[in-house]
């Protein structure tokens, strides 16, 4: 995290929907209410009760990862289909991204910025490469360095990973984090969030350094992620990208991930609130 910008991210939820528990993230800093993977069983409702609670709380846009059978229900509520990921969970059934806004439709934060990227992608080739630089799975010890790289690249984050003691916690807790060394030093630094529920992750803490960027090393962090990620018998993986940022969506396409959608003004990061890109693949 930025020294500028020190403060929690979001507040969690608990209440209840048709008599089953409901959880969602109050989420002030990207001017959001998210909920990932409810265990409801009526999306209409979940999705009348999502744009009420954004709208009571002053949030003007709604985002929702569900299990593909509530997608039907939280579209008629009025919620839209942004991305859908094949097989999240567990390998199998597919994960729909659902934005939605009280006040009605909204449109990308930078439809410029999103299109410049998107021209670049057709056509770009699809393999990885393999750098000169020694990849090394973080231990808790390295915490301080992907901090620090980290905290120096992002104005603002949406998750605490500029915190050591956050990153060490993750670590300990078996989070796949990968740090590529030139000459003793970090350079590249990017993380596989455990989803451990769906067995799917989210490969995101994505940073290189300015002086080592177009190298391929983003490309190669993802590729050794991807190895973590098999190793421990995940299915899929998936990753946000930052939709004005070129090399982290060609790095992403170029080591066989799917584009799947877009998440319109979905995440607080970078300069502030951006449009998301989201690609997965089976691993
Ligand atoms: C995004 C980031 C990690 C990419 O790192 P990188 O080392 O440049 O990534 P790669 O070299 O693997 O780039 C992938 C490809 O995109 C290309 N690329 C990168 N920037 C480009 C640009 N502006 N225009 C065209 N191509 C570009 C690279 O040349 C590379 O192509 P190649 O494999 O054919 O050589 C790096 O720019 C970064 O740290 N940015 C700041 C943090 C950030 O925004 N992270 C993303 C959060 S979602």
């Amino acid at each position: 995290m930025s020294p500028a910008d020190p403060t929690p991210r979001s507040r969690v939820v608990r209440s209840t929907l048709a008599g089953r528990p409901l959880v969602f993230r109050d989420d002030p800093y990207s001017q959001r209410v998210r909920c990932d993977h409810p265990q409801v069983s009526d999306g209409a409702l979940l999705g009348e009760r999502l744009l009420g609670e954004a709208e009571e709380r002053g949030r003007p846009r709604v985002v929702v990862l569900a299990a593909a059978r509530l997608a039907e229900g939280l579209t008629s509520a009025g919620l839209w289909e942004e991305a859908r990921m094949p097989g999240y969970y567990r390998g199998e059934e597919d994960c729909v991204v659902l934005g939605g806004a009280p006040h009605g439709a909204i449109g990308l934060a930078d439809p410029e910025g999103v299109a410049r990227v998107d021209a670049l992608l057709p056509g770009y080739p699809v393999d990885g490469s393999a750098p000169d630089l020694v990849s090394l799975r973080a231990a808790p010890e390295h915490a301080p360095l992907v901090a620090a790289l980290v905290a120096e690249a992002f104005r603002y984050y949406p998750t605490p990973t500029g915190d050591p003691a956050y990153v060490r916690d993750q670590v300990e807790a078996g989070v796949p984090f990968r740090l590529l060394m030139d000459g003793g030093q970090p350079v590249a630094v990017a993380s596989a969030d455990l989803d451990r529920a769906a067995l799917t992750a989210e490969i995101t803490d994505c940073v290189v350094l300015p002086s080592h960027r177009r190298q391929g090393l983003m490309r190669a962090l993802i590729r050794d992620l991807m190895g973590d990620l098999r190793g421990m018998d995940y299915p899929t993986a998936f990753t946000l990208a930052r939709a004005v940022v070129p090399g982290i969506n060609l790095a992403f396409r170029g080591m066989g991930f799917a584009y799947r959608g877009r998440m319109l003004r979905s995440c607080r990061i970078g300069d502030g609130l951006e449009d998301m890109n989201v690609w997965s693949r089976r691993l």
